[in-house]
């Protein structure tokens, strides 16, 4: 809450600069408002308009939205596309064949760049790999891959032949990857030998490997190999190929599948309020359409720019604005290999400087580590570097607090950079709720007003609206383009997360709380309202990783919770129960060390908790709940000031607050 009032008072606001405002794709208020007013006026006329200008259908769409199968709605329905063709050929056709499409910077600072005609041929070259291997439009195709122009290829060319892709985040386990495969029935992983970060080499197909030994996983036939860096992997005859062997000699065109609007472009797990991640399912064309309005709109990108988004291909932010939304406009962008402090912390603006990045988007976490590095080493400061191709920032992925965002735009920006804290979700595709470059003013820490034709507001549990100044449920009231279409396998969990039947069943619930200004009605996201964990930028469900915990055979019962982080946002604090007596002293500490990395294993370092606290018992009421709120007090460090009247065992919490 301390951020969240710190951005109530904030008394700072930050106009665009008018330069930018008269180039602007929207450019001012009243544009922006005209923008509003026409998709008010006519909802489905708005969308037709901005679907007919700005994708290349191949067969046109004459429905626009349908809703009487809410909430599985469907746009563009009867048109057909496809979204590879959208990013690549159209790009072959307008002007852009020789224009850089993508400068690859590898780990050791080695950049490669790509044309689009380029591009298109890698692509076409191995969707007709893929197509060897009897992989066919509907096929899922689970991917696992490291930054790389061939993760990018990968995706496209799963596009291309109607494959339904499921990136899975490299770092994640064998064991979260087994579930991945087996949930969306792949028929083949695309993988690399390994994968190069911050100087070192880490395994990718032995994770693939020990993830197929798991079992389970019965539809798959191929996996197919980039070779990145000549290290360890062992091939399974039959099974396994080589990337660059099974693309040889395939020939550099490959007719596009042309599929429904609504076919399903990919699925991408990620965590929710129970232990089993759930696969947000994408379409086709509403999904390019979202990410190509988004980029012209919240980037406001330009034939000249150089985009930099710094994400990972395995979260929804490399998905919507690396292998997709830039190439769907004909941008120029950089795919950053390797991690902001290595060699050293400076290697974010030292890239800007080389590449003369003109836009560039990261997360709150990067810049609050980079903040402390900078402080502490002035020689790696940004102002050090030529920073001034830069002409817009972005945010992503969690609250800026107002300091991180001061910083940001002080000693990044130069203060001459808008910053567009940019909120959104992986169920949401791309942006909703964020500033547009040449029309708000910003204010740290808000992410400002809704894109023109989405119906964000806020409401209370029974789904009215609250007044500006009073905090709720984020919600979105109208369905649009850009919106998941359901849960991969599991249309009654799509509904009851998402539409439930207390608001009425047919509004988006985000599972974020939010406040608007009174005066601006400017929107602030006061974090998660659901078990779920917002750890640098990354989602992670408190269950998921309480199930990991008690699967171990020493842990009888466990409870997660997040605790405020100055870097990383929140930290995992995991409260945990033996089998066995309660471990005290050294012992305790090696149990915490085996369980941590045993949560590494079963779901990925990054959901390893911070802190671990032994109890012989979980507080919980007379009815058995667990009291989570006494918890995150506990986390906290901070005195229980909380009624406890209904607390069964109270010695308790005298266990729990003991660190290790
Ligand atoms: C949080 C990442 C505040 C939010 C694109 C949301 C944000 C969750 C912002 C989605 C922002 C993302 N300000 N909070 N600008 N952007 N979030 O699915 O809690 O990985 O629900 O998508 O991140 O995380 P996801």
């Amino acid at each position: 809450m301390a951020s969240i009032e710190s951005v109530m008072h904030e008394q700072r606001v930050f106009a665009p600069p008018q330069a930018l405002v008269e180039q602007a794709n929207i450019s001012g208020m009243a544009a922006y408002q005209a923008l509003c007013a026409e998709a008010e006026r006519d909802h489905e006329g708005f969308w037709a308009r901005l679907a007919r200008e700005n994708v290349a259908w191949h067969r046109p769409f004459t429905k626009v939205l349908d809703q009487s199968n809410a909430p599985f709605y469907t746009w563009f329905e009867d048109g057909q596309l496809n979204v590879s063709y959208n990013c690549l050929d159209r790009n072959l056709q307008n002007g852009n064949a020789e224009k850089t499409a993508i400068i690859f910077e590898a780990d050791d600072g080695t950049s490669t760049p790509v044309t689009y005609r380029e591009l298109h041929q890698r692509v076409c070259r191995f969707a007709n790999a893929l197509k060897s291997r009897g992989i066919k439009k509907g096929d899922r195709v689970v991917i696992y891959m490291p930054m790389s122009i061939e993760g990018v290829v990968a995706m496209q060319a799963c596009a291309r032949i109607g494959a339904t892709h499921s990136v899975v985040f490299a770092g994640f386990s064998a064991k979260s990857l087994n579930e991945r495969i087996i949930d969306a029935g792949a028929v083949a992983v695309i993988t690399a030998d390994e994968q190069m970060r911050g100087g070192r080499a880490l395994p990718l197909k032995n994770v693939v490997d020990e993830a197929l030994t798991l079992g389970g996983c019965d539809a798959l036939h191929t996996v197919v190999v980039y070779r990145r860096t000549g290290g360890p992997a062992t091939m399974q005859a039959g099974r396994d190929v080589w990337m660059h062997e099974l693309s040889a000699g395939q020939s550099e065109q490959c007719e596009p599948e042309w599929v429904g609007a609504e076919h399903p472009l990919f699925i991408l797990y990620t965590s929710g309020s129970t232990g089993k991640p759930k696969g947000v399912q994408h379409s086709s064309g509403g999904y390019l359409l979202w990410a190509t309005l988004t980029m012209q709109w919240t980037f406001d990108i330009k034939p000249s720019d150089v985009f930099w988004c710094t994400a990972d291909i395995g979260w929804v932010t490399g998905h919507t604005y690396i292998a997709y939304g830039p190439l769907a406009v004909g941008a120029t962008q950089i795919v950053f290999e390797g991690v902001p402090t290595y060699p050293n912390a400076g290697r974010f603006w030292d890239m800007i400087a080389r590449h003369k990045v003109s836009i560039f988007y990261t997360a709150p976490t990067a810049i609050r580590s980079l903040i402390k590095a900078a402080e502490s080493d002035k020689s790696i400061y940004p102002t050090q570097y030529d920073l001034s191709s830069l002409r817009i920032l972005g945010s992503v992925g969690e609250p800026i607090n107002p300091e991180a965002w001061m910083w940001y735009y002080k000693n990044v920006g130069g203060e001459r950079c808008p910053i567009v804290d940019t909120w959104w979700q992986t169920e949401t595709g791309g942006h909703v709720i964020a500033p547009l470059p040449g029309v708000t003013p910003q204010v740290p820490g808000s992410c400002t007003l809704p894109l023109p034709g989405v119906a964000a507001a806020i409401v209370d549990e029974t789904g009215q609206d609250v007044p500006n100044g009073q905090g709720g449920m984020l919600v979105i009231k109208r369905p649009w383009p850009g919106l998941l279409r359901t849960i991969w396998g599991d249309p009654e969990r799509f509904k009851n997360s998402y539409f439930p039947a207390e608001l009425g069943g047919k509004i988006y619930l985000a599972g974020d709380g939010a406040i608007r200004d009174r005066q601006t009605g400017y929107f602030t996201i006061m974090g998660r309202i659901d078990d779920v964990l917002n750890v640098s930028g990354h989602r992670l469900g408190t269950m998921e990783i309480e199930s990991a915990l008690v699967a171990n055979p020493l842990v009888a019962e466990a409870a997660v919770v997040g605790r405020p982080d100055d870097t990383t946002g929140e930290a995992v604090v995991a409260f945990v129960v033996l089998k066995r007596t309660r471990p005290i002293g050294e012992e305790a500490k090696q149990i915490a060390t085996d369980l941590r990395n045993w949560v590494a294993k079963e779901i990925g370092p990054i959901a390893k908790p911070r802190d671990i606290r032994f109890g012989e018992n979980l507080p919980k009421t007379r009815s058995g709940k667990i009291m989570r709120r006494l918890l995150r007090v506990i986390a906290k460090g901070e005195e229980i000031t909380q009624d406890t009247s209904t607390l069964e065992n109270p010695a308790i919490l005298e266990q729990l607050k003991q660190s290790l």
